[in-house]
């Protein structure tokens, strides 16, 4: 008797994922689009997203059709693909209670399981503080509220109890506030420090990818850099591991955006355990030099 009910709400679920959603054909201004954006339309073509119009995910387009220097949206939440793709937004954000994440690096009781994180990460304050491993739901937040990250600045709104969430989707800022005026990177509490730089968001999120340059080099056209307040930088960051830092938006193919790791997979200055390995995937780098950087 109660398999019944379950059974047609699973499917209807599936159904909704993949057919429910109402996307049409390319629409026609969409060859406008790829005539400018070619590097897109390769990507787009014949994926399996081409039957999704770019107006799917992009605001705007009809104000930037009369005007480039009008931007349309860009959203790089993963609510952006929750509506066609349920299940894995869901299960993305989930606590894994019976599998613990890897710990790879010391944390406040133990030593490293591996000695090279101590020595690779050398006198970084943010040593003494791995706390035990979470998932990806907590990926940025947990990053912003260490101690030895922000100098204690960033406090949770609601005391501790988000810990005990169990994961699921939620904005960084819905979950914490900056308690201190200004932007001064400096410990802000006894025995806090302010180990946390500005590119310790690639490993966070891609909320701020499209404003930075490659390995973060300064640049005038880029908001952000190397060189920037990291305080004034992490209030821009709201997602942690969005969709779009695995998968493509445009071919749904799977990518990796972190340029750090795609400097370490590419170089050939130096070799490296990617580089001199028989087996290595190989991998197209692709820049999408819209901004000119
Ligand atoms: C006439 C050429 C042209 C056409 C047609 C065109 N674009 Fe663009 N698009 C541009 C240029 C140039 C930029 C960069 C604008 C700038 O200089 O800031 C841009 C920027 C963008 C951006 C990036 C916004 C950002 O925040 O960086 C998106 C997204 C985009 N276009 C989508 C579209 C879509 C969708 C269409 C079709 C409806 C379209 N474009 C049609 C030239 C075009
Ligand atoms: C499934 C959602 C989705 C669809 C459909 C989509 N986009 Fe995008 N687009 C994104 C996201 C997310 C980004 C942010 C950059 C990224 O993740 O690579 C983006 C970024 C862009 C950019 C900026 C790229 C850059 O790196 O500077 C352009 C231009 C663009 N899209 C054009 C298009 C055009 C043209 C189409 C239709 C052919 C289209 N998009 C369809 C989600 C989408
Ligand atoms: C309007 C609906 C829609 C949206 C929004 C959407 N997708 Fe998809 N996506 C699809 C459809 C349809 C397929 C093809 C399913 C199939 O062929 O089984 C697909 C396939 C995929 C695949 C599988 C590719 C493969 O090789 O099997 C990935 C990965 C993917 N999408 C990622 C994303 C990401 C990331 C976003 C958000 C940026 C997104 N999608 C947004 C409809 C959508
Ligand atoms: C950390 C990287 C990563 C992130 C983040 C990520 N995915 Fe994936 N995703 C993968 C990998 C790897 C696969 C291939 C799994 C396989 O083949 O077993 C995959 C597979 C998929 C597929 C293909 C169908 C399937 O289940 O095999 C879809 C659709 C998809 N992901 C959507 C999403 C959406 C939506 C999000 C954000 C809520 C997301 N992914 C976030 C790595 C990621």
């Amino acid at each position: 008797m109660t398999k019944m009910p379950l059974f047609p709400s699973v499917l209807a679920l599936a159904l909704i994922g993949y057919f429910g959603a109402s996307y049409a054909a390319p629409a026609q201004n969409d060859a406008n689009c790829t005539a400018c954006h070619s590097n897109i339309g390769t990507l787009h073509t014949g994926s399996k997203h081409a039957n999704l119009p770019c107006a799917t995910c992009h605001d705007g387009t009809a104000d930037h059709l009369k005007n480039p220097k009008t931007h349309p949206t860009v959203s790089m939440s993963p609510q952006q693909c929750s509506s066609c793709h349920p299940n894995q937004f869901e299960t993305m954000y989930k606590v894994n209670d019976h599998r613990i994440a890897r710990d790879s690096k010391k944390n406040l009781n133990n030593i490293s399981p591996n000695p090279f994180f101590d020595e690779a990460l050398g006198a970084h304050g943010f040593v003494k503080e791995h706390n035990l491993p979470r998932s990806h739901a907590y990926a940025a937040v947990d990053q912003f509220i260490a101690d030895r990250s922000f100098g204690g600045r960033f406090q949770p709104k609601e005391g501790w109890l988000f810990s005990g969430d169990n994961g699921g989707f939620f904005g960084v800022w819905e979950k914490i506030d900056d308690t201190i005026p200004g932007n001064a990177q400096k410990p802000h509490k006894p025995g806090t420090a302010a180990a946390a730089n500005p590119v310790c968001w690639t490993c966070k999120s891609t909320d701020v990818m499209m404003d930075w340059a490659y390995l973060g080099d300064p640049n005038t056209k880029a908001k952000w850099s190397r060189a920037s307040n990291p305080v004034d930088l992490v209030h821009n960051i709201n997602h942690a591991v969005n969709c779009n830092m695995c998968h493509d938006p445009h071919s749904a193919q799977p990518r990796i955006v972190r340029d750090a790791l795609i400097q370490a997979m590419t170089r050939t200055d130096y070799p490296t355990l990617y580089s001199e390995s028989a087996n290595k995937t190989p991998i197209d780098v692709k820049d999408m030099g819209l901004r000119g950087f």
